[in-house]
């Protein structure tokens, strides 16, 4: 028989996991509370940015295999295994993970399983959680059910999404008592067959397994970024320390890309749980440094600002300034703690006139901060700037010629904020260019409405 799948929770990952059970080959039931989400996403339109994601929502709508609904009464009577993957959002007033939705989705599920059924958490939650569900699950499921959970987190990225499903590096559940191991190697069949690493465990390590992994990319991030802050003061460069470091193989070379820091709607929030989880485990200590791993983040950002205050002779008041980019990375429409947007935003209330253009990314931004000038190309963003920032490295700003905006600005002046410009190039032709890693002197500067050249330390920092 078809498995039944129900998917509790149509964000990012509920959309992409249900698409891809779809395409698997089985009968899921993706389920919501926001109905205008659910329409859109019946009709075949999802409402955000993901390659190869709005085809196999079609494919499996059109096909009869996917359907939607807000109806938990429908889901428990149409599919033998939930999985869970609603937000834990930062909550407003701490650094913990909001639970309420993984709470209320499991108690609205209680409410109606009657029969043999398995809950597969999915969401990103504190260490612990899946214990505490499974003494709910214990104390209020209905008499005469069967129900067990499991722990099953998901590693996908942003603009990945559906080959990071279909294909992930592992997969991993977390079980109680086993239960729950054998439905979830049929679920998952398909991905085994190609030799995906599996890993049956515990619950709590299979909590912990994904904040650890997004903690330990947070602190490679944040390591580089700390070796751009001493560059940026002695000289030498970044991009060359991180390619030598990264040939270690016991170090690699990806997540060493050192730039305006990372954002988006994971990693920022889960570095901070993670912390808040482990200060009411009374281990404070423990994960300190995940704090100095945030503040060395958020000091990008800044180190950004500086950088465009002194290029614009330390008067941001009046300055057109172009930015490129404000989602949190390439290929997403995510602004969700986006260091682009941050610095543009920054740069705004500073007094600058800030022109944004971001392939996929302006109409979001534009909803948060509809004070910024949002425009359809760089071109256009560029028009009499005083100063251009490229903040997040869309392939079509990589590819940007030095000349396509030599015409339309005011002054050649650019911040390369994510060190993916060829810069010598840009200076060829007459630019001043600078970026994170690089060595300036900020206290060099010369007064305001001058160029000033980049002081580049040595020549080969370039
Ligand atoms: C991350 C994890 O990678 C994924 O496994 C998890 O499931 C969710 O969180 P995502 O948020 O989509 O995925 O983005 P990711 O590709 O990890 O990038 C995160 C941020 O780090 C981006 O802002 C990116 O620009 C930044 N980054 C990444 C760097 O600044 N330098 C790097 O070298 C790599």
């Amino acid at each position: 028989m078809t498995l039944r799948i129900s998917v509790i929770g149509t964000g990012y990952l509920g959309a992409t996991h249900a698409a891809c059970m779809a395409e698997l080959g089985y009968e899921v039931i993706g389920l919501d509370v926001d109905t205008a989400k659910l329409e859109a996403l019946a009709a075949g339109v999802l409402p955000f940015h993901e390659p190869g994601l709005p085809e196999l929502l079609r494919k499996h709508v059109a096909s009869g295999h996917l359907r939607f609904t807000d109806s938990y009464a429908e889901v428990a009577a149409g599919a033998d295994i939930h999985f869970i993957t609603v937000g834990t959002p930062q909550r407003a007033d701490s650094q913990s993970a909001d639970m309420s939705y993984v709470d209320g989705s499991v108690d609205s599920l209680l409410e109606h399983i009657t029969g043999e059924a398995l809950i597969v958490g999915k969401s990103t939650v504190p260490v612990g959680t899946a214990r505490r569900l499974s003494e709910k699950i214990a104390q209020s499921a209905k008499q005469g059910s069967d129900i067990a959970l499991a722990w099953n987190p998901e590693f996908l990225r942003e603009g990945f999404a559906v080959q990071d499903t279909l294909r992930p590096d592992r997969l991993v559940y977390g079980l109680q008592d086993g239960r729950g191991l054998e439905l979830l190697r049929k679920v998952y069949a398909p991905i085994l067959a190609l030799d995906t690493p599996e890993i049956a465990t515990d619950l709590e390590t299979a909590e912990l397994v994904k904040v650890a992994a997004n903690a330990f990319l947070a602190t490679k991030i944040s390591f580089i970024n700390a070796f751009a802050e001493v560059t940026e003061t002695v000289g030498g460069d970044i991009k060359v320390l991180a390619d030598a470091i990264g040939h270690d193989k016991r170090i690699g070379r990806r997540f060493l890309n050192a730039g305006v820091g990372f954002g988006g709607g994971c990693l920022p929030k889960d570095i901070r749980a993670l912390q808040a989880r482990v200060s009411e485990l009374g281990l404070s200590q423990t994960m300190g440094f995940l704090a100095e791993v945030d503040q060395i983040n958020l000091r990008r950002r800044d180190r950004v600002v500086s950088l465009a205050s002194h290029m614009l002779g330390n008067e941001l008041a009046g300055k057109q300034v172009c930015v490129l980019g404000v989602t949190f990375k390439p290929d997403s429409d995510d602004v969700r703690d986006s260091p682009a947007l941050d610095i543009a935003v920054r740069l705004y209330n500073e007094g600058a006139e800030v022109s944004v253009y971001d392939p996929e990314g302006n109409a979001n931004a534009a909803r948060r901060f509809p004070r910024l000038n949002y425009v359809d190309s760089c071109k256009e963003a560029a028009q009499k700037a005083d100063l251009t920032l490229v903040l997040t490295e869309w392939n079509e700003f990589r590819e940007m010629n030095p000349s396509d905006l030599a015409d339309v600005v005011a002054s050649k002046q650019l911040i390369d904020g994510r060190n993916v410009l060829d810069r010598p190039e840009w200076r060829k032709q007459g630019w001043t260019i600078t970026g994170p890693g690089e060595y300036f002197e900020l206290g060099n500067m010369a007064p305001a409405t001058t160029s000033i050249p980049v002081q580049a330390k040595p020549a080969a920092s370039a």
